[in-house]
């Protein structure tokens, strides 16, 4: 059974693929290091988001509109103690490809195809095993958009909520409907948090990241669950920004999560890959660090 997204008003999206897209444009592949390019002006960023596609413009309202600090506290309470399925990752992989987008599927990939796609890339490129599981994986949280969840819940740049917004999230001017903007608690620099006392005291808006890090976290080296939890935090990753809630351990495995997004952000190509060959390959790589099923 799969199941087609079509668009609507709380689903502006008719393909996730959209706003990655979108970050891309964004994020260009010759930029992929924090401070490479000091000439790149503020109205720089204004013109990605003027030529945005509407459905992306509107995805991004939603989601600076409702992740507000009470909104994520509400979904960890629902989703971390992981109670709606018990999975193999396999399984989990199975599951994610149900879910498909409204366009040909002849020429589309699935989110399996992408997957193994971006773990083949890692693999080709010599980097540890356990990197070459994380490529497979990193996005088996997207599986929230089955159990119903909007897609601004889901995908989407990350960002902390308890403290003011950083101007290098995309779309800052869509903070202002946000209930946090008008709680003064929540708006300095800091806000709830201590000056350098790391992201793992940080709450991060709600998404397939923190939802996926909390399924792995007992099973993978550290450095796979900062790609895992942080693949999403444009604005540290890319921009820089938040360094003030980071500390040096942070700093470090931020060199690991640099290392990952360009296997997430540019590896997809038009051929599909094959399943059958690549199989017992990952079926022995999955098992040395998973056991057979996992809370879901
Ligand atoms: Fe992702």
């Amino acid at each position: 059974m799969s199941h087609a997204i079509s668009p609507t008003e709380s689903q502006p999206l008719e393909n996730l693929d959209e706003v990655e897209d979108f970050m891309k444009e964004r994020y260009p592949e010759n930029e992929s290091l924090v401070g490479t390019n000091p000439n790149k002006k503020e109205e720089q960023f204004r013109d990605y988001e003027h030529t945005a596609r509407p459905s992306v413009r509107e995805f991004y309202r939603l989601n600076h509109l409702y992740q507000s600090f009470d909104f994520v506290q509400e979904k960890r309470r629902e989703f971390l103690p992981r109670s709606r399925r018990e999975m193999s990752i396999w399984e989990a992989l199975e599951f994610l490809n149900t879910l498909v987008d409204d366009s040909d599927p002849d020429t589309d990939l699935s989110q399996l195809d992408h997957l193994l796609q971006t773990a083949e890339q890692i693999r080709k490129d010599g980097h540890p095993r356990w990197f070459i599981l994380t490529g497979l994986i990193h996005d088996l949280g997207k599986i929230l958009c089955l159990y119903g969840e909007p897609q601004w819940a889901v995908v989407g740049d990350t960002f902390p909520v308890g403290c003011a917004y950083s101007d290098k999230i995309v779309f800052p001017k869509f903070f202002a409907e946000n209930p946090d903007s008008q709680n003064p608690l929540y708006q300095t620099r800091l806000g709830i948090y201590e000056e350098n006392k790391g992201l793992d005291s940080v709450t991060m808006s709600w998404g397939h990241d923190e939802y996926l890090y909390h399924v792995t976290k007992d099973y993978l080296p550290e450095e796979a669950l900062y790609m895992i939890r942080y693949h999403s935090f444009y604005p540290a990753h890319r921009d820089g920004a938040y360094s003030y809630l980071m500390n040096d351990q942070d700093r470090k495995m931020f060199d690991w999560v640099r290392k990952f997004n360009p296997y997430d952000l540019y590896t997809k190509s038009h051929t599909r890959p094959n399943l059958k060959e690549l199989r017992p390959f990952y079926d022995d790589l999955i098992s040395e660090y998973f056991p057979p099923t996992l809370k879901w």
